[in-house]
């Protein structure tokens, strides 16, 4: 049964009550996960809250069955399913983001937990830079420079003894705890993609962050403890053409709930280098660029020429040719064409996956490039429709600001996959 006020009441109501950084609590950016239980594991700029979500799930009466999220992310979908007691599907492409979101849905055994921690603790206690391992990392990123000598040695030596660790559940609650520091205690920081910190923004020391980390994630693992939860099952894949979602989940989820990439040139890729590079899911930096590629086009440099600027969509082949004009970067219409393009085959599969009848939500932000106005909430509208969607609501959440002014918006899509579609 759907509640009687709407996400966007709810949404209008609270926005005439509160101001400034409280209004984030909105949900659809990530602000108010920092604080929260289990959301907190794995900062991640680019997801949106876990009161979204549960709010998602109490507007469509969702108490059981299977969610779907295909753009996964750190898993803000999983883990409010999983709390919720609700099985969910999460596919991402990136391997390191699909870790993120198993660890963050595992069970796990505080009494194992504390006692590993003993045991390390008091390793690091001995630790000199004579015990470190010179060969543990892949050499693909070595002459970077991303992290100090003291960081990158003591790194090393955590990955080793969290390598050590025989369980395999245990293993992955210290490797996310290891994973989620990484950007911290680097000479980069996320702002929001990967840069450089300022000369004078020091970083902090390795064990000492690694283990304030373990802390706030133990004391969330005993807070759930005895909590009975939904299953997550994660794939890595890629939801533009899957090839591991196997027809058996054809017709099967009760709701959508996602947010794919934004056409604004975030590379998700690239923001998580540090951590797919320390845990191995990248050998050299042709691996890194092969990720990128089957990712959903969103970025100038994850752009291949290769593509052309030709979109099967005519308002789009619109705007790629207002763009081709006036664009500062010739790879921007190819950018735009390819992403409506590959968004309409995720879109397809999205469909295929859904119960008839029942919705997807999905949450979107436009765009501007040059002088052009991209309104990618519409644009994904219709191609929803095309698809054989009918598209209930564009609900609007929040208003960002181009660089040159122009209002943005960030939307919620409500589609609902026809009857008997
Ligand atoms: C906006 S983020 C989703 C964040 C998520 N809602 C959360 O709260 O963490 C988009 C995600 O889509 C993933 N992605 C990009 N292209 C993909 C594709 N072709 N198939 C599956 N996932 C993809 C990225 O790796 C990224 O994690």
């Amino acid at each position: 049964m759907r509640h009687s006020a709407t996400l966007t009441e709810d949404i209008l109501e609270s926005n005439a009550q509160i101001t400034g950084a409280q209004k984030e609590y909105l949900g659809v950016t990530f602000q108010p996960n920092k604080n929260i239980g289990i959301h907190r594991w794995y900062p991640y700029v680019e997801g949106f809250s876990g009161g979204f979500v549960s709010n998602v799930l109490n507007e469509f009466g969702v108490s059981s069955g299977m969610v779907f999220d295909p753009f996964g992310g750190c898993g803000t979908t999983a883990v409010v399913a999983s709390l919720s007691g609700i099985e969910s599907v999460i596919i991402d492409v990136n391997p390191f983001m699909c870790f993120v979101t198993r660890a963050k849905t595992q069970r796990y055994k505080i009494s194992s937990l504390k006692q590993v921690k003993a045991r390390l603790k008091r390793k690091i206690n001995s630790y000199t830079r004579a015990q470190t391992p010179k060969d543990n990392l892949s050499p693909v990123f070595e002459d970077k420079n991303y992290f100090s000598n003291d960081a990158i040695y003591k790194i090393r030596f955590l990955k080793q003894c969290i390598g050590r660790i025989r369980n395999i559940s245990t293993c992955d609650f210290f490797k996310l705890a290891l994973a989620s520091i990484l950007v911290k205690v680097s000479k980069l920081k996320r702002a929001p993609d990967l840069k450089y910190k300022r000369d004078n923004e020091n970083s902090p020391e390795v064990f000492k962050t690694f283990l304030q980390k373990l802390e706030q994630m133990q004391q969330d693992v005993v807070e759930l403890e005895g909590y009975s939860t939904g299953a997550t099952a994660v794939i890595c894949d890629n939801i533009i053409a899957p090839s591991k979602l196997t027809p058996q989940y054809d017709n099967s989820f009760d709701i959508v709930i996602t947010s794919p990439p934004y056409l604004n040139g975030t590379n998700y890729c690239r923001n998580t280098k540090l951590e797919l590079w320390v845990f191995d899911y990248l050998r050299s930096s042709k691996d890194l660029s092969e990720l990128r590629k089957q990712n959903v086009t969103a970025g100038i440099n994850s752009t291949q020429m290769g593509n052309g600027t030709k979109s099967r969509f005519p308002k789009v082949q619109k705007l790629v040719a207002r763009i081709s004009e006036n664009a500062y970067d010739r790879r921007i219409p190819v950018m735009v064409a390819a992403y409506f393009n590959e968004m309409e085959s995720a879109l397809k599969n999205i469909y295929r996956f859904l119960k008839s009848g029942h919705y997807c939500v999905l949450v979107i932000g436009d765009s501007f490039f040059g002088d052009t106005h991209i309104p990618t909430d519409v644009i994904l509208g219709s191609i929803s429709e095309r698809i054989g969607f009918r598209m209930e609501d564009n609900r609007i959440v929040r208003v960002r600001k181009s660089r040159g002014g122009f209002p943005l918006h960030e939307s919620i899509l409500i589609l609902q996959k026809k009857k008997n579609g």
